[in-house]
């Protein structure tokens, strides 16, 4: 079982959806996945899956229901633990209180193959902790200067906290190849000088209309448009997830 928080620094760069069609191409695959929506004040997994959980985190931080009564089966074939759009129950937690649940949320891992974090944006001291909690870090960004410059803030801090390494990076809506291998290595360049330590490119997925037509459409890509651009992009990157092991 690996445990995979998908960060980034800048907001708006893809982290949720590419969450959830990793989590579809991961079970498409037959692995037993865990969808977790750790997204500290704008949780959105649901509204992406056109769901209305009844149940969600907020209802397990408030000690209204334990942990796997939160739980939801996609048809997609895997599991979702929905969160509460500005609920902001995540993000004030007590440290306390949030141990707890990472606590929970490890034994509930043990029931599957893989389980993904769809974190907020940003260096919340929450996200932080879930960073540097899980076996390994996906930070997600694409091209621009200032994507680039936020997703060296989250490497920076990552080093610093100890969490998992090497990070993985996954440049997203990128037109070719070359503009993702260009921004990794920018980045990778800036992570040796100053952290003494590189984070391997984990995925490039390519611009692709089609993303936005499923989003508005509140339905996963694989099911929407499976065979498009972005959704191959992402079934490749689930299938070296699957065979590039996380440093324990
Ligand atoms: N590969 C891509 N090609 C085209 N548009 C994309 C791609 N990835 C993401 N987007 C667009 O970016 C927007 C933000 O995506 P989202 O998953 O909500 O990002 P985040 O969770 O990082 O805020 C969406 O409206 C989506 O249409
Ligand atoms: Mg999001």
């Amino acid at each position: 079982m690996s445990i995979h928080a998908i960060a980034s620094g800048k907001g708006g760069v893809g982290k949720t959806m590419l969450a959830i069609t990793l989590a579809h191409a991961l079970a498409r695959r037959r692995r037993r996945v865990l969808l977790v929506d750790g997204d500290l004040g704008l949780a959105n997994l649901d509204i992406q899956l056109g769901l209305a959980p009844a149940r969600d985190l907020s209802d397990v931080l408030a000690g209204r229901i334990a942990l796997p009564a939160a739980i939801i089966a996609h048809a997609a074939g895997f599991d979702l633990l929905p969160g509460r759009s500005g609920s902001g129950a995540l993000a004030g937690l007590a440290p306390g209180r949030l141990e707890m649940l990472l606590e929970d949320l490890r034994a509930l891992a043990g029931g599957y193959d893989e389980v993904l974090i769809d974190c907020g944006a940003g260096l919340a001291a929450a996200t932080r902790r879930l960073a540097a909690w899980a076996d390994g870090l996906l930070v997600v960004t694409n091209g621009e200067p200032t994507s680039l410059t936020d997703a060296y803030a989250v490497l920076k801090l990552h080093a610093g906290d100890g969490g998992a390494w090497p990070a993985g990076v996954i440049v997203n809506q990128v037109i070719g190849r070359r503009e993702a291998t260009r921004t990794h290595a920018t980045l990778a360049r800036a992570c040796r000088g100053f952290l003494q330590r590189t984070p391997r490119l984990a995925g490039i997925v390519r611009a692709d209309p089609h993303v936005a037509d499923a989003i508005r459409h509140q339905t996963p890509l694989l099911t929407r448009h499976p065979t498009c651009l972005a959704a191959q992009d992402i079934d490749a990157v689930a299938e070296q997830m699957l065979t590039t092991a996380i440093p324990a």
